[in-house]
């Protein structure tokens, strides 16, 4: 038997449909949510990425501002420009694109971006309130919702798109990165599944990964899961991203055997990738919302 595919290049253009009257309605009312991205140095992959962040933008008619620095740029200059930034209120929502180069301290930057115009989710004020949620409510509903990171929020709203039940299934997140396994990890046990992080270091990752009902990649290496690996049936949201040395692009799970045993399965590219813009543009617009909710 074959998995249905889980499309998210469908789920993305359908949520866009949704972020761009909302847009249109706050910029009715004098608020028009603007997006910020600082790109540092010339990586050419975080280029396009930051490319098609503003083309999102542009579709759905949120402002963008792109702010490059050079590759030799200092500490303090970065520093700097996410200072004038956070004091810029044309800007809702604050990215600096990651990697950052070597000489400077990624935390430090992510610490400085003021919580309120965190549109990735990652300064530690807004990555502790989704660790101490009690549940979804607390994250999405609450009365300034949490920016959550973006990749982990679409991983989430694919899972939500096949109907399972998120609820009392065994979860197992491959990878324990800040950017997606422990967010993905927060947000699964939010919605009260059994969670499990399985890493590099885990011992049997076969068996642990057939238990999953839902299986997230997220740990960087092409084709690391196969489809011995999954349980019949499981919901397999891929989030790997890796160029072969023969061109082209491939997941962290092999696609061609896990599609036969996963109920459901997201391709690369076209599953998780146009989740985690669409996400960054819901996140933009929250942070505008959140700007017009009295402190
Ligand atoms: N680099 C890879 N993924 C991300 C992301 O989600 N946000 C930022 N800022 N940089 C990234």
């Amino acid at each position: 038997m074959s998995a249905q595919i889980l499309d998210g290049k469908a789920l993305a253009a359908e949520i866009r449909g949704k972020i761009k009257p909302e847009v249109d309605a706050l910029k009715s009312a004098g608020v028009w949510p603007g997006l910020a991205t600082l790109l540092v140095g010339e990586n050419p992959a975080s280029q396009v990425y930051i490319r098609s962040k503003h083309k999102a933008c542009q579709e759905v008619g949120i402002r963008s501002f792109n702010l490059t620095l050079s590759q030799s740029s200092t500490n303090a200059e970065v520093m700097r420009k996410v200072e004038d930034l956070n004091a810029d209120p044309q800007v809702h929502g604050i990215l600096v694109q990651l990697p950052l180069p070597l000489q400077i301290d990624s935390n430090a930057v992510l610490s400085l971006i003021h919580p309120d115009k965190d549109v990735d989710g990652f300064h530690p004020q807004n990555l502790g309130r989704l660790f101490s949620a009690k549940d979804a409510r607390d994250i999405f509903s609450a009365a300034k919702p949490i920016p959550v990171p973006c990749t982990p929020q679409g991983v989430i709203a694919l899972i939500h798109k096949t109907g399972v039940p998120i609820a009392g299934r065994n979860a197992v997140v491959v990878g324990r990165s800040v950017i997606v396994g422990k967010p993905v990890f927060s947000l699964l046990l939010a919605h009260h599944a059994t969670v499990t992080i399985a890493h590099s270091q885990t011992p049997n990752l076969a068996a642990v990964c057939r238990d999953a009902d839902l299986l997230v990649v997220a740990i960087g290496i092409a084709n690391k899961i196969t489809g011995n690996m999954v349980k019949p049936g499981a919901v397999v949201v891929d989030v790997g991203m890796n160029r072969l040395a023969a061109g082209g692009l491939c997941g962290d799970v092999d696609f061609e055997t896990a599609k036969e045993t996963a109920g459901w399965i997201t391709p690369v590219p076209g599953g998780v990738g146009p989740m985690t813009i669409v996400m960054l543009l819901q996140n933009t617009l929250l942070l505008a919302k959140n700007s017009c909710v009295a402190a």
